[in-house]
């Protein structure tokens, strides 16, 4: 069996490298799954295909998809969705976080409705950096109704638009705000000092507009991050 897992890996780092050095050139004829697509003919999905877009998360989605064998679930939030957002909440964002947001989105296994009435909770997403667990979301479930809470908010899964083997995308009814993005900020902590216990203020402070908190080096941890997964499913798949 030991030939074929070097093949596989000797393919998934050519693959890689090929991608983090030049966009794909060979148009592939019935190609491989394509997030932007599906969300495009299930219409009502403008906003999250520009986001998916212009964050460069949709390519991701793709290459993951077409390299891991644990697939991935994105819930998508509608139009609508996005329009009930506080006004200038994408705005505020900078474009680390706009990853962020739209990662938070995103499941790096992939998950049936059923699946989820015997997933433990948090779950982990796919933002934050390759270690997992920054940006967590539970998930309850009753019946079929499976509702999803960031800590912030909380968002019904209201559809099934998408599913295959190794793909499943639920629409959601909310736009999903992650707790270390939107919950109440701490200062960020400096390295080695111990917090202070802080004084409590007047109760109608609003979150603070500085943004500089995210994390700069995202992308190419996102790349590392998409590695690390495909390469754990192959060792994972060689025991099997
Ligand atoms: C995915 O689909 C979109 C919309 O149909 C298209 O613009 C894009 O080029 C496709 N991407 C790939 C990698 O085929
Ligand atoms: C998908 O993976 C296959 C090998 O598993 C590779 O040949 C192909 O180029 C990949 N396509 C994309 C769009 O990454
Ligand atoms: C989901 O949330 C709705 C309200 O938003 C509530 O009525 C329903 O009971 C919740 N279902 C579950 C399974 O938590
Ligand atoms: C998520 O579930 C875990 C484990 O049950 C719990 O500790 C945590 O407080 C929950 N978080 C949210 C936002 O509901
Ligand atoms: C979200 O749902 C949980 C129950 O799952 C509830 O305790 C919480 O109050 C809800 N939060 C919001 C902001 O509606």
């Amino acid at each position: 069996m030991s030939f074929p897992l070097t093949f596989a890996i000797l393919l998934l780092l050519q693959c890689s490298t090929t991608i983090l050095a030049q966009p794909a050139a060979a148009p592939a004829p019935a190609g491989p799954t394509n997030v932007t697509k599906i969300l495009e003919k299930a219409g009502q999905y403008t906003t999250l295909i520009r986001l998916l877009k212009i964050t460069q998360v949709g390519d991701q989605i793709n290459t993951q998809l077409n390299n891991s064998n644990q697939g991935m679930t994105i819930f998508a939030p509608t139009d609508n969705a996005f329009s009930a957002l506080k006004s200038g909440t994408l705005n505020s964002l900078n474009d680390q976080e706009k990853v962020q947001l739209i990662q938070f989105h995103v499941l790096p296994t992939v998950l049936s409705t059923s699946q989820f009435q015997t997933v433990s909770n948090p779950l982990r997403t796919q933002a934050g950096n390759s270690n997992g667990g920054q940006f967590p979301l539970n998930v309850t479930t009753s019946g079929n109704s499976v509702n999803i809470s960031t800590g912030v908010n909380n968002a019904t899964v209201a559809n099934t638009v998408y599913t295959d083997s190794t793909l499943a995308v639920y629409q959601v009814d909310n736009v999903l705000l992650p707790l270390a993005m939107f919950g109440p900020k701490a200062p960020a902590p400096a390295p080695g000092l111990a917090k202070k216990p802080e004084k409590k203020s007047g109760a109608t402070d609003g979150p603070s507009s500085d943004e500089g908190t995210a994390d700069a080096s995202g992308t190419s941890e996102l790349r590392a991050k998409g590695l690390v997964v495909g390469f754990v499913a192959l060792v994972a798949g060689s025991f099997l």
